[in-house]
């Protein structure tokens, strides 16, 4: 099959509850059903961040393979990146189900899943036996379980467990669906933490770069510290951001579900976040756009407000395969039509 024949047969995965047609699609990936994606990469869409070389900037955001059993035939399909998890200390079910919504007609996904996921021991043993080198760059995003966790012993923990597998980890502090778990965003908390993973990192032999995602529900004066937090501490970058615990004017029946909300509707608000931390940060952070970005002109326009990289999750779901070599192609043209020769020389231009 090619990417496009599998994104052809995705509305027959509708008639499905959207956990049952995910869990499809991850099998279907993960056995290689999805096709690898042919087409040539313009050379224009070559980028560098946080020190790592990616073929394009369009990347699969955290959630999507949160055991990472499906990497490398993402990576296949034409991300020039692939974030997995988020992975927790020891396994955990998550919310009950249901617990992913499709808002079809408002184009967005509410989902309160809870971080269910296999935990660190599978996560990192799947991770050692990828080929290397891997397609493309590799996230790994790690989280804390809902029970018994301890932050400035957790994270640490994660990090070190992963960091011999990964090209970059991301802090997840954002996620609305475990409790307590965005407190971790204030200035304080999120100080310790990165503190605690300092001291840990001092002591490893590898140490990929660091990044932090955040909620698009923060307040103005929230960036400014969490900005001033990672700068000192060693924080390569923000993933900016996770889903939305507002609530939008939406059509759909289920937009009163409890959760997370994403896609169409959280491409503004988002957008919006990244834009001021891009004003705060003035280049001394690498900033990744996510939220609702669906078409080339929307991951261009995460770009020109800050982005060096961008991600999506809910845009893919609803597209398929199809849509990493769509976006690619679409921004490369974009990127050309405006005189810009690389990604980077279109970074933060309406900032
Ligand atoms: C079903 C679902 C599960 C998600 N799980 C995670 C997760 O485990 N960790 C994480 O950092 N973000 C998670 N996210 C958030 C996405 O990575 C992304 O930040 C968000 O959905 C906004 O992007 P989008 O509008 O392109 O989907 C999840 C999103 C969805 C829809």
């Amino acid at each position: 099959m090619t990417p496009a024949i599998a994104s052809a047969l995705m509305p027959l995965m509708r008639g499905l509850d959207a956990e049952t047609a995910h869990g499809l699609a991850l099998k279907a990936l993960a056995a290689g059903l999805a096709g690898r994606d042919t087409g040539r990469e313009d050379p224009a869409l070559a980028t560098e961040a946080f020190g790592l070389r990616l073929r394009n900037p369009i990347g699969l955001a955290a959630g999507f393979d949160k055991d990472a059993v499906a990497v490398v035939p993402l990576m296949r399909l034409g991300f020039g990146f692939v974030e997995a998890g988020t992975v927790t200390p020891r396994p955990q079910p998550g919310n009950p189900r249901p617990r992913l919504f499709r808002l079809t007609e408002d184009a967005a996904v509410i989902n309160r899943m809870g971080f269910n996921n296999g935990g660190l021991d599978g996560y990192v043993a799947r991770l050692r036996a990828l080929p290397r080198p891997l397609p493309a760059v590799f996230g790994a995003n790690i989280g804390i379980n809902k029970e018994g966790a301890d932050p400035e012993r957790d994270y640490p923990a994660l990090y070190a467990a992963v960091a011999p597998f990964a090209d970059y980890v991301t802090v997840n502090v954002s996620s609305p669906n475990t409790p307590g778990l965005r407190d971790l965003q204030g200035e304080e908390r999120l100080a310790a933490i990165l503190d605690a993973i300092a001291v840990t990192r001092a002591g490893l032999p590898r140490t990929p770069p660091l990044l932090v995602k955040i909620a698009p529900d923060l307040a103005d004066d929230a960036l400014g510290p969490i900005v001033q937090a990672c700068l000192t501490r060693g924080v390569a970058g923000l993933i900016i951001s996770n889903t939305t615990i507002a609530r939008p004017p939406l059509r759909s029946a289920h937009a009163t579900e409890a959760g997370g909300l994403s896609g169409a509707p959280l491409f503004a608000p988002s957008t919006e976040v990244l834009r001021k931390v891009y004003r705060i940060a003035r280049g001394r952070l690498t900033l990744v756009g996510v939220g609702g970005i669906a078409t080339p002109e929307q991951a261009y326009a995460k770009i020109r407000a800050g982005a060096s990289l961008v991600q999506m999750y809910t845009g893919f779901a609803y597209a398929g395969p199809v849509l990493p070599r769509r976006i690619a192609d679409g921004l490369a043209a974009l990127l050309r039509r405006d005189g810009f020769t690389s990604v980077a020389d279109a970074v933060g231009k309406d900032a």
